[in-house]
């Protein structure tokens, strides 16, 4: 590739401030949220408009620079960050800020790619309604990053993940050619379904610049946040039979402690307890009299701070996984068999099976407990990745979750909608 080219016909098609070269520029773009994925982009691009994302990826196309979208960089499986070897294009979708009228007939919204999940649910609340998405992240992951990943979060218990909000797509495809659903028929069984392929791809397949989405209505009165410390996981299982439960996360003493540490945080009940459950509910949540809880809103920044409190320790790998809900206490039981002597943090959306676990001290590209790890969940009926995606990180694992059948299917996908190869190599796919 002549850089110089590729430079001048990208300047040309977004503007030249828009074209970072510079490295302290591009730095941020370069390494993902963990630090453990990090690499060299040939150059950062913000295209402003979807017409400059397709001019963007057809210039791509012509030079064969392969494209790494990025959205807030908050990702955690390395997807969203290039590869070392200099060669990728970062597609910074930060400029995709369109932010429509809420449609309140319909109680639906578009937006565009780069708005940010804080923003999307202030734009909703403003117009009465509400984004059933929420993460800690929401003020730097953005609407076409959750869509990419199919982000989960803190109420999928109650409202789904990405994908049950996701109406309809606008997409440049690998071609530069644009796909464009949003109008937001909730009925159009008119052929595959592509919004629905493009959710959850890690931009592989396209580059996502708006999205038209479900929003609910708001709840009628804040909900209840209750929690519970227990004795152990199996004490957590009954309690999650609750009716107008919107939330159920799960902490450990070791994470607590260290949420308590890194954020000056008082400890939230009187005593220490090996298991926190923190419960959120339409209604007051019916408890065994004999536990202790409390009951307060801001009891959730001890469970949004598990991420950042961990990052201090150091470069943690991050292993989000599912198994079915009655095998969550066989896994929690056989973990430290695997992790060893490495300092370990699990937490998660009990209610959905998904426990993160966070491992300290292996060096990054040292992946044998990610093995150990991966292989158990596998043996336990779990799902690799339950919400954070394949990104570079799982790939050499998917044949644990997927059928060599389903992958050579999505191998074809691939093939069909990207010959080339220019979307997000090394990627999902092994
Ligand atoms: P990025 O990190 O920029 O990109 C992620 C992937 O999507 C990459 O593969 C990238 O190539 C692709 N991509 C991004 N934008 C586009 C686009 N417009 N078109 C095509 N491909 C695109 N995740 C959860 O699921 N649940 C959680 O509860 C959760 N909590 C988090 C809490 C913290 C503190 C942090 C740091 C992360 C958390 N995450 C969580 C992970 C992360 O926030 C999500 O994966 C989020 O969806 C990423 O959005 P982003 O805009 O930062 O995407
Ligand atoms: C969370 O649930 O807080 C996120 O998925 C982030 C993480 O796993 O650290
Ligand atoms: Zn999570």
């Amino acid at each position: 590739v002549s850089e110089a080219c590729l430079e001048h016909q990208l300047a040309t098609a977004v503007g030249a401030e828009h074209v970072l070269l510079d490295p302290d520029r591009v730095a941020s773009y370069a390494t993902d949220w963990t630090r453990r994925w990090t690499g060299r982009p040939l150059a950062v691009v913000r295209p402003g408009s979807t017409a400059e994302v397709a001019a963007v990826v057809e210039i791509c196309g012509a030079l064969d620079v392969p494209i790494v979208p990025q959205g807030g960089n908050t990702g955690l499986v390395g997807g969203g960050v290039p590869r070392s070897d200099g060669g990728q294009l970062v597609l910074s979708t930060s400029r995709l800020t369109r932010l429509d009228p809420v449609d309140v007939a319909a109680a639906q919204v578009t937006v565009g790619a780069g708005v940010t999940l804080g923003e999307l649910q202030r734009h909703a609340r403003a117009a009465g309604f509400s984004y059933s998405i929420d993460l800690a992240a929401r003020d730097t992951a953005t609407v076409g990053g959750t869509v990419a990943t199919n982000a989960g979060g803190l109420h999928v218990i109650a409202a789904g993940d990405t994908r049950a909000q996701v109406l309809g797509i606008e997409a440049v495809l690998a071609d530069g050619s644009v796909i464009s659903r949003l109008a937001g028929l909730v009925k159009d069984n008119t052929g595959y379904d592509l919004a629905g392929l493009l959710t959850g791809s890690e931009g592989t397949l396209g580059v996502i610049t708006a999205v038209r989405l479900r929003l609910a209505p708001p709840a009628a009165q804040s909900p209840y946040v209750v929690l519970v410390g227990l004795p152990g996981i199996e004490a957590a299982l009954p309690l999650l039979r609750q009716s107008g439960l919107t939330a159920a996360e799960f902490m450990t003493d070791a994470g607590m402690r260290l949420v308590v540490e890194a954020t000056g945080l008082p400890r939230p009940l009187p005593h220490d307890h090996a298991v926190y459950l923190l419960l959120e509910c339409t209604g007051e949540p019916m408890l065994p009299e004999d536990v202790e809880a409390a009951v307060d809103q801001r009891l959730w920044a001890y469970r949004e701070g598990h991420t950042e409190a961990i990052a201090t320790r150091g470069v943690p790998h991050k292993l989000d996984v599912s198994v079915p809900l009655a095998r969550i206490p066989a896994l929690l039981a056989d973990l430290p068999g695997v992790v060893g002597e490495y300092e370990t943090y699990v937490f998660g959306h009990l209610g959905d099976g998904n426990v993160h676990v966070n491992v300290l001290g292996p060096a990054p590209d040292d992946d044998r407990m990610d093995d150990a790890v991966l292989r158990l969940v596998a043996a336990h009926g779990g799902s690799i990745s339950a919400e954070h995606g394949i990104g570079v990180a799982k790939t050499r694992w998917l044949e644990l979750s997927r059928s060599p059948t389903e992958i050579a299917a999505m191998r074809r996908i691939k093939a069909a909608l990207d010959p080339r190869g220019l979307l997000n190599p090394g990627v999902l796919l092994p």
